[in-house]
């Protein structure tokens, strides 16, 4: 046999390999790694490989995220403890990591999302007294294809919530889920509550950075990029839009900003901050867009 092929049949089982060491290693650096940390006692929660979910797969990315958004809740929060938070998309529970030490005695996390596995997990490996986790049976194509496709409102009381987020969920959500569910985070939030919300906002910062976007080899090592370009409107929609890599619009929503308009006008919430996300290849605070809004 040609040395060429036998090379490229070697690298082939080579890399089959490390995807199957993968979650071995990760298990006994997770044991190891958690007898060392001494001062982020939350992130000994971060689940291991095969129940780390919401496109984010490494221990280290999920460590990095649940550090971010700590520190958003931190700025955000009036009350620093006994906070009342609701995460909508919760995941394996993510944010319900970020957002412990503010949870305190007094407060409650609640974990709303459309998948079962993940609810059922969640409610296994956060075994806090205050931490909710509850199954919605709503359809979304590429979570949970054959759910109830009827729009309903949270099982949540209307004014308790001292913060609503909602980490890479409406980059999920069709335009009528999208306005029936921010009307939600209004309903939800008493007044002077917060929203973090994530988002792929199409704005002049999107467009101005198009040309900018061509797969960039040699920056990073193992990228595994995908060019984010919202170019085929969701659902015949004039302000959400998929890109061509989507099977269902829901895999990759992104909004332009009279979308975001529509959502804020409908809604009645006012936007506070606006963080740029880096996956429009500029410097940002997280990869996708981080809106932080108030109920007044
Ligand atoms: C990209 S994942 C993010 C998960 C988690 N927030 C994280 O960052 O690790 C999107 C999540 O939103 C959930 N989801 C999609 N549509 C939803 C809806 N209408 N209501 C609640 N959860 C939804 C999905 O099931 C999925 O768990």
């Amino acid at each position: 046999m040609p040395f060429v092929i036998l090379h490229r049949k070697a690298v082939a089982a080579y890399l089959k390999m490390k995807q199957k060491l993968f979650p071995w290693l990760d298990r006994v650096f997770r044991d190891t790694d958690r007898k060392h940390i001494r001062r982020t006692k939350n992130i000994r929660l971060i689940p291991a490989y095969p129940d780390r979910r919401g496109g984010k797969l490494s221990y280290a990315e999920w460590a990095h995220v649940i550090g971010i958004f700590q520190t958003l809740l931190y700025q955000e929060l009036t009350k620093k403890t006994g906070a009342n938070i609701l995460d909508i998309g919760c995941g394996t529970g993510l944010l319900g990591i970020s957002s412990e030490p503010f949870v305190g005695d007094g407060g409650s996390y609640t974990g709303i999302d459309v998948m079962k596995e993940d609810i059922e997990f969640c409610k296994s490996h956060y075994s806090f007294q205050n931490y909710h986790f509850v199954h919605f049976d709503l359809a979304n194509p590429t979570y949970a294809g054959s759910q109830s496709p009827e729009l309903k409102p949270w099982p949540v009381s209307s004014g308790s919530q001292d913060m609503v987020t909602a980490l890479s969920v409406w980059t999920h959500l069709s335009e009528k889920d999208a306005i029936f569910y921010f009307d939600e985070i209004a309903r939800v939030l008493r007044k002077g509550g917060k929203a973090i919300i994530t988002f792929f906002i199409l704005d002049e910062v999107y467009e101005s950075s198009l040309s900018r976007r061509s797969k960039a080899p040699g920056r990073y090592h193992n990228t595994n990029q995908v060019d984010w370009i919202f170019n085929k409107s969701a659902y015949q929609s004039k302000n959400w839009f998929t890109t061509p890599f989507a099977h269902h619009p829901e895999d990759a929503i992104g909004v332009t900003r009279a979308g975001l308009d529509m959502l804020l006008k409908s809604s009645g919430l006012s936007l506070t901050q606006f963080y740029q996300g880096n996956w429009k290849e500029n410097p940002g605070v997280f990869f996708q867009d981080v809106l932080i809004l108030k109920k007044d």
